[in-house]
Formats: C-alpha cells, structure tokens, sequence
C-alpha cells in the first residue's frame, strides 16, 4: 500500500501521475524556438513504403493513432493487432519499418509479429516502457515513452505517454517543424492537471453505475479514444461496453441504444467532424439516451448532451490525450462504484506472455 501515494488504487495513482509522466516524456525532446522534435536515441529512420504497427489491447488504439497521424503527414500506414499480423497477408521487406507498440516490452503476440519482421530484415522499431524489455533488446531502434513504472493492470498513463510519442516520433519521420504542435504538446500536461482537479467524472459514475452498456463515439484521432473508453470500461467494470466510430453508429449500434445504454461522444473543435458528431448524438438523444459529451466548449454539443465533461481547447490530437483523462476516470469511478477489483480484474494479466 505505501506504493499507491495514499490513493486507493495504483489506477487512481497513476491517473494522476500523468501531468509528471508526459513531461517525462518530452524532456529534452522539443524545442519550442525551432519546433522541431529531437528524439536522439532514435537512429536515421527512413520510411519507405507503409509504416506497419503492430500492438495489442490498449496499445493498438495508441497505434492506430501512430497511424492516423502519419496518415495526416503524407506517410503511408497502416496498424494491426498483432495477433492478426503475419507475413503471407501482410507484404513486409527489407525496405520495410515495422513499429511494436507494447507497454511492457513483453506481450507474446506483439514479440511474434516483430520477430518475423525481423526475419525478413525489416527494420523494426519498439515503442516501449521498460527499459531492456525483450521488445527494446530485439528491435533495431528504441522509442521510450517514459511513463515510469504502471502497477494497475488497466493501462493509463502508458496510453497518454504512447499516444505522445507517437505523436513526436510522426514528426520526425516526416521532417515536420511546427512550433504550434510543440507548444501544444507542452500545454497536456497542465491541460491534463486542470482535468484532474475539476472532473465531474465521479458524478457521472454515481448516476450511471448500474447502467445495462456503455458506448463511447468519437471521429478522427477520438475514435480510438471511444475504442480506448469502452476497453477501460469493460476491463474494471465487467460492464459490457463498445467503442464506435461515430458514423457507424447507424448501420447498426443505434439498435442497441436505450434509456439504459449512455453514450459518451468527444466532440472537440467546431469543425465537420464535431458537427457530423453532433448530428450522430442527435439521433441517439431522439431514443431517450442519455449522453454524456466530453468536450472543449468550441461546439454546441451542450445543447444535445445531459452532462458534459470538460477539456480545454487545444488541436484534435492533443485533445483526445486529454479527453481519454475523463473517461478513464469514468471508469475508475464507475468500478469503485461497483466494488470491483479495480487493480487486478478478474481474468487478466497485466503483461501477456502467451499468444
Ligand atoms: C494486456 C494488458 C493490457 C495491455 C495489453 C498490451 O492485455 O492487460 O492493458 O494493453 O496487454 O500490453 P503491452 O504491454 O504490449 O502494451
């Protein structure tokens, strides 16, 4: 117990712990006069052709993000779950960059995919936490995330640390300078604090506790992000909960959807994407759901949502950093609701070493 800092679980601690390991994280990597990311460790990455990621669990919703983002900088990629990549499917060479996203270092299927990278001499790159991980010694170039050690099974601050550094390793790959994006990786980890300190994450979980589902909808970088709620969700509630893009919303979840089901949507900007989500919150409020938005305040998603949580405004992949804060502390207060085991769910590990 003296490890958890007086908070009930390691979850909670390390929900907190977030602002510190972020700054952890871009120590002496950015550089607000130039805008430009320096991550030294990492040798001359030259990608040719698609950039390939491959990851598990919570990881691969970092991943996907890793690949939107080079997506958005005119690099091609594409992510896996590793237990679904394999080289007869997918068309890996020696010119190839394939990127392991793991927390530990460790997980089976994860070390499988990157091993048969490595056997056709691609080169392979590992985003990972531990520092001699089977992952950091078997790849070619290592990417620390530096989130410091996480006890909680249900991954946290390794997903903000993950989605941070992916965040600077696709700006290097692309030769991006942008002092804008530097200046709004700073900003999280007091973004994240501000969170932490005025969430009304607790009452949310008070009312809905018993609920019989929870969805999660988001578009863009928050897509992941509703994938990445709903997996917290389930995992330390053993409540049953989705995440959905939320244009899929209507070719087919919007059956499930009751009185019962709350659906939480990030809407952030005033953009297409927050006004086409919007137009999907409609549809599920016209059902007597009721939906709870995490949003900057730039939209006027209020009008439509029971309850809002709050994020500061900030650019769309910097703000799902901030909006997943809320929703994991929804789950970890919907679980504490429920009594739940909240550090060790029953049935999983924490680091997965079979495949
Ligand atoms: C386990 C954990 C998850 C984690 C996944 C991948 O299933 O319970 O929280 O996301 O493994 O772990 P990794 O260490 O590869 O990121």
């Amino acid at each position: 117990d003296a490890g958890k800092s007086g908070y009930d679980h390691y979850m909670l601690k390390e929900i907190n712990e977030q602002p510190t390991a972020l700054r952890e994280c871009f120590r002496g990597r950015l550089d607000e006069l130039t805008g430009r990311v320096k991550l030294s460790e990492l040798g001359n990455l030259e990608p040719n052709g698609i950039v390939t990621f491959v990851a598990c669990g919570t990881s691969y919703h970092a991943a996907m993000v890793g690949t939107r983002l080079l997506q958005e900088r005119g690099i091609p990629a594409q992510a896996f779950l590793a237990s679904e990549f394999n080289l007869d499917t997918v068309p890996i060479n020696p010119e190839s960059v394939v990127v392991g996203v793991t927390q530990s270092g460790e997980t089976a299927d994860t070390m499988r995919a990157l091993r048969e990278a490595n056997s056709v001499g691609a080169t392979t790159v590992a985003v990972t936490n531990v520092v001699g991980s089977s992952a950091a010694r078997e790849t070619d170039e290592v990417l620390y995330i530096r989130a410091g050690p996480e006890i909680s099974v249900a991954a946290t601050k390794t997903f903000a640390s993950q989605q941070a550094a992916l965040t600077m390793l696709a700006t290097v790959l692309s030769g991006q300078r942008s002092r804008e994006l530097v200046q709004e990786l700073r900003a999280v980890p007091d973004q994240i604090q501000s969170v932490l300190d005025t969430s009304s994450a607790r009452e949310i979980a008070e009312t809905y506790h018993g609920s019989d589902a929870y969805f999660f909808i988001g578009r863009g970088y928050h897509y992941p992000v509703a994938l990445e709620g709903a997996l917290k969700m389930k995992e330390i509630t053993y409540t049953h909960a989705e995440g959905f893009a939320a244009g899929e919303l209507k070719h087919g979840p919007l059956a499930l959807v009751s009185a019962d089901t709350p659906v939480f949507a990030i809407v952030t900007g005033d953009g297409r994407l927050a006004e086409k989500t919007i137009g999907n919150i409609k549809e599920v409020e016209a059902r007597g759901t009721p939906v709870v938005a995490v949003t900057d305040g730039q939209s006027n998603v209020e009008r439509y949502a029971d309850h809002v949580l709050e994020v500061p405004a900030s650019s769309s992949v910097t703000s799902s950093i901030v909006a997943n804060v809320q929703l994991q502390l929804v789950a970890y207060w919907t679980a504490n609701q429920l009594g739940r085991s909240i550090d060790k769910p029953r049935n999983l590990a924490k680091s997965v070493t079979v495949e």
